[in-house]
């Protein structure tokens, strides 16, 4: 297993569609696993493959608390089939640094996936466990939590990060003086 690299906004990777996943053998387990460990090390609830520039329909899930660790969901070519209610919660990205957000979201899902072996799982979700799922299906189709706020909320956001990557610029700049 290995710890991968998250990409960060704006990175452009983050903003492709992932492909289905078709074979269901060895390097996608190798995958889902550097996946989890990547999540837990960050320490993060979901991640989407792109997240680490890969461009396939892979997420992971853990909502349960930290302590019990071991309650790893990994959904591959996940789809939402439908959705009711509406819930707005404080959402953050392990891609989208120093920035949360209330984001409104299906309270209610119902989600169609498969598991490491292909076999089709069909399931309920609520909750913070619905959130992940949407946040995590979302990444895979390119979009980001910011792209469901407000273009004043976005706008502000997109300014800070510049304003943070441009220092960080700098600082290195700095060093190799
Ligand atoms: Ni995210």
């Amino acid at each position: 297993m290995a710890i991968r690299e998250i990409i960060k906004y704006p990175h452009p990777l983050l903003r492709k569609k992932a492909s289905p996943i078709t074979e269901f053998n060895a390097e996608l387990r190798q995958l889902v696993a550097d996946m989890a460990e990547t999540m837990y090390a960050a320490p993060g609830v979901g991640l989407a493959a792109n997240q680490i520039g890969v461009l396939l329909q892979i997420v992971v899930i853990d909502v349960s608390p930290r302590e019990e660790k071991n309650k790893l969901i990994p959904l591959i070519n996940p789809e939402i089939l439908e959705g009711e209610g509406s819930v707005i919660d404080e959402e953050g990205c392990l891609s989208v640094v120093d920035y949360a957000a209330n984001v409104e979201r299906f309270s209610h899902i119902r989600v169609r996936a498969r598991d490491l072996d292909g076999r089709e799982v069909e399931f309920a979700a609520d909750g913070w466990f619905a959130r992940v799922i949407q946040h995590e299906v979302d990444h895979l189709d390119g979009k980001l939590f910011i792209d469901h706020l407000s273009s004043l909320k976005r706008a502000l956001y997109k300014k800070k990060r510049k304003k943070q990557l441009l220092m960080e610029e700098q600082e290195r700049a700095a060093k190799n003086d």
